[in-house]
């Protein structure tokens, strides 16, 4: 089977995948982002939406390997911020005309954070009129606790599988992670009413590309609705920095294999959305555009203010921390241009693939 076949096929299977993660050579991986953008224009439009990302703490109760910002770095300054200053985000994301919102933290589960988070939901509706959405990235919660946030007017939420091999995940996760309660996690989303996301990191060490491929078959199974996935990049202080052993090799292969799951996961779920993940950028200055323009349709710029950028860093090179909100959204829009996207403004921009599963 050539590389026109399989661009041109109604169904892929796992060989396929395989053959489109494997193309290097620069005039068929072209030909596979052009098929992957076309796919973007009939299926979503050639549009990009956007999530204001309120980074609000990095106070995290879990030690996971790759992550700079696990329990144990003791070099990272923690951080929570106010309720003030995280609804003070949220009215810029509404007052800029951002459709919709996405919180993220580190994981904690105490009963003092579920309420602050209770409370943080309810105000960001009530001063944006329920108009701005809110997307959750909080981790792994009780099915009761993703039920009262869903119920206070969230309606997406983000939670990685991060490898869907559960020998890999184990391996990157110590004894706080257990596989199956992230499956059952990402079923009570769906189950509740959430549009659900997940996603994986891509090219952390000993993984191969047949598991990716089963990445992507994994979201195809669990008829995923939005998909965040980018390459895994190293932080010099975490467990996992002692594994790479070229890690300017790393950088470059991770790059080209987190644009070739993005294609390739267009042309297997058509309809979902995609996220252009920062940690693209981290990798290449135009890593973000490079995603657009292989079928992502999703752009998360970080409206945290400046001076908390420095401390989430969950891995080196991490862009935009030296911006304020209002530098990313202007950088960010000249950007998408060149794409030929354009941005839509002032809507949810749910994934069309929800409202069809639902
Ligand atoms: N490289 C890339 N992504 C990372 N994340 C955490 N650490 C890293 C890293 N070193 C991702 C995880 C997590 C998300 C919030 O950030 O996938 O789910
Ligand atoms: Fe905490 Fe998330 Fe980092 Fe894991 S990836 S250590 S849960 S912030």
């Amino acid at each position: 089977m050539n590389l026109e076949a399989i661009l041109n096929k109604g169904e892929l299977t796992r060989d396929d995948l395989i053959y489109l993660m494997n193309l290097e050579d620069k005039e068929g991986l072209q030909k596979l982002y052009d098929r992957a953008y076309q796919v973007k224009a009939e299926y979503i439009g050639q549009k990009v939406y956007y999530r204001g990302l309120i980074e609000f703490s990095n106070v995290c109760v879990k030690n996971c390997n790759y992550c700079g910002i696990r329990k144990d770095n003791n070099k990272v300054e923690r951080f929570t911020m106010t309720e003030e200053e995280i609804l003070d985000r949220a009215k810029w994301a509404y007052e800029n005309n951002y459709g919709s919102i996405v919180l993220q933290s580190g994981e904690r589960s105490d009963k003092e954070f579920v309420e602050f988070v209770d409370n943080i939901i309810k105000k960001i509706k009530e001063l944006s009129n329920n108009e701005l959405g809110i997307t959750l990235s909080l981790g792994e919660q009780s099915k009761e606790t993703y039920q009262r946030w869903y119920d206070l007017g969230a309606h997406r939420y983000l939670l990685r599988i991060e490898s869907s091999n559960k020998e890999l995940y184990n391996s990157l996760h110590p004894d706080d992670h257990d596989f199956k309660r992230r499956l059952e996690c990402l079923a009570e989303m769906k189950e509740i009413g959430y549009q659900v996301g997940t996603g994986v990191m891509i090219g952390f060490p000993g993984q191969t590309i047949e598991d990716l491929v089963d990445d992507l078959l994994f979201f195809k199974e669990n008829d995923i609705d939005m998909v965040g996935m980018g390459p895994y990049v190293l932080h010099e202080d975490t467990p996992t920095a002692k594994d790479v052993e070229d890690n300017e090799l790393i950088k470059t292969r991770n790059l080209n294999w987190g644009l070739k799951m993005v294609a390739i996961l267009r042309l297997l779920m058509k309809d979902i959305n995609i996220a252009a993940t920062t940690a693209l950028q981290a990798l290449n200055p135009v890593g973000r555009e490079m995603a657009l323009k292989a079928g992502a349709n999703i752009l998360m710029p970080i409206i945290t203010h400046r001076k908390y950028r420095t401390e989430y860093q969950l891995y080196e090179n991490k862009p935009c921390i030296d911006e304020e909100a209002s530098d990313c959204k202007n950088c960010l829009a000249a950007r998408v241009g060149t794409v030929g996207d354009e941005i839509i403004y002032g809507e949810w921009g749910d994934s069309p693939h929800y409202f069809k599963r639902t």
